[in-house]
């Protein structure tokens, strides 16, 4: 630990040098075990909104009790930004003993990365292994960190992309050229998700983009879009079809996938399989066979932020990155 009166502030770039999405699937996958085997506290997110910016605002606190290691990440989601990423973080790591912020770091990039992290746990565990095709339905910050973690535990061949700006499209395709993978530009949803081994959805999307009837038997689907009360991008039958896994079923049914159709008594909480850690810590299975199709429903977790910030903390301190404060 830095010493008990000093900050380290790291910033975004700093987190850009150091970040690896191996480093960071590792930290998820233990915090979703922390999570199954009920060894964190995680109070919910307190959400502000911003509705004539059409922007949200949210706290996200969070302790792994064993490694004993806790902090709070601040995030917003403003999916009409230009200037500046829809999607923007700050982790403030505290010291259990004293509460004293001994990091500060910028968590825009561990923000992506985590939540392409936990997709890449989900397609672990939930996708058939001999998964080669991934549709991205959405092109933007999140579909680039899914896209990497579930190539780190699948051996994709091919990606297929949809989105509704042909330049978000273009962007994808120039960070994605070293993965290695054939690409194939989309013109629709359905031509991204049909005869596809996993789908990945990372829109802001309040209408269903994604209808059951694209989807092939065996497919895993990582829905990462919706994160706040209205939000859906798959149809309401696909999920009544499928083996459905969430992260928490608290934030879940108040804005994930789920969120809608539950509100509208199209589909009952008692109707998900799992969340993710009873999966992770094998209380619950996952894929049982090549048929089903999974979806994983993520909102996104504080201990998915607290676990991986606290692997960049460590990397920046042996590396010598960041800048050392007195905040307070
Ligand atoms: N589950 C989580 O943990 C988590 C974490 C971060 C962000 N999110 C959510 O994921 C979503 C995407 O975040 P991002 O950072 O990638 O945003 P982004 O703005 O970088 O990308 C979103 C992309 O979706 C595209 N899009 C919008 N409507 C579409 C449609 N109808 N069809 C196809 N493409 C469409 C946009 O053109 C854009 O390229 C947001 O809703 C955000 O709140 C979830």
């Amino acid at each position: 630990m830095t010493s008990k009166l000093e900050t380290l502030k790291i910033s975004r770039n700093d987190v850009k040098n150091i970040i690896d999405i191996k480093d960071i699937i590792d930290a998820v996958e233990s915090a979703f075990k922390q999570f199954g085997d009920k060894k964190v506290q995680m109070p919910p997110k307190a959400y502000l909104y911003f509705n004539q910016y059409n922007g949200d605002y949210r706290t996200m606190p969070g302790y792994l009790e064993d490694e004993d290691i806790a902090g709070c990440k601040l995030v917003n989601s403003h999916p009409e930004n230009k200037e500046h990423p829809t999607v923007m973080a700050v982790l403030i790591l505290v010291d259990t003993e004293t509460g004293y912020p001994y990091c500060i770091m910028d968590a825009t990039e561990l923000t992506a990365y985590r939540t392409g992290a936990a997709g890449g746990v989900a397609a672990k565990y939930l996708s058939r292994e001999n998964s080669e095709t991934i549709g991205l339905v959405g092109a933007g910050v999140q579909a680039i960190t899914q896209l990497k973690a579930v190539n780190t535990v699948r051996n994709l061949k091919n990606v297929k992309i949809y989105d509704i700006k042909p330049k978000a499209i273009e962007n994808l395709k120039k960070q994605i050229q070293n993965l290695n993978l054939n690409i194939k530009t989309c013109k629709t949803a359905k031509e991204a998700v049909t005869n596809t081994d996993i789908v990945i959805t990372t829109t802001p999307v309040k209408q269903p983009i994604v209808k059951a009837e694209w989807i092939s038997p065996g497919t895993h689907i990582n829905a990462i879009g919706a994160d706040a009360e209205g939000k859906q991008e798959l149809e309401t039958k696909l999920l009544k079809q499928s083996k459905v896994v969430v992260d928490d079923y608290k934030p879940a049914v108040h804005g994930g996938e789920v969120n809608v159709p539950i509100t509208n008594n199209e589909y009952n909480k008692k109707e998900i399989h799992s969340d993710i850690g009873k999966i992770v810590n094998k209380t619950n299975p996952g894929r049982t066979n090549k048929e089903e199709i999974t979806i994983f429903d993520s909102t996104g977790l504080a201990v998915q932020d607290i676990a991986s910030g606290w692997k960049i903390y460590q990397k920046a301190k042996q590396k010598n990155i960041g800048q050392t404060i007195k905040l307070i």
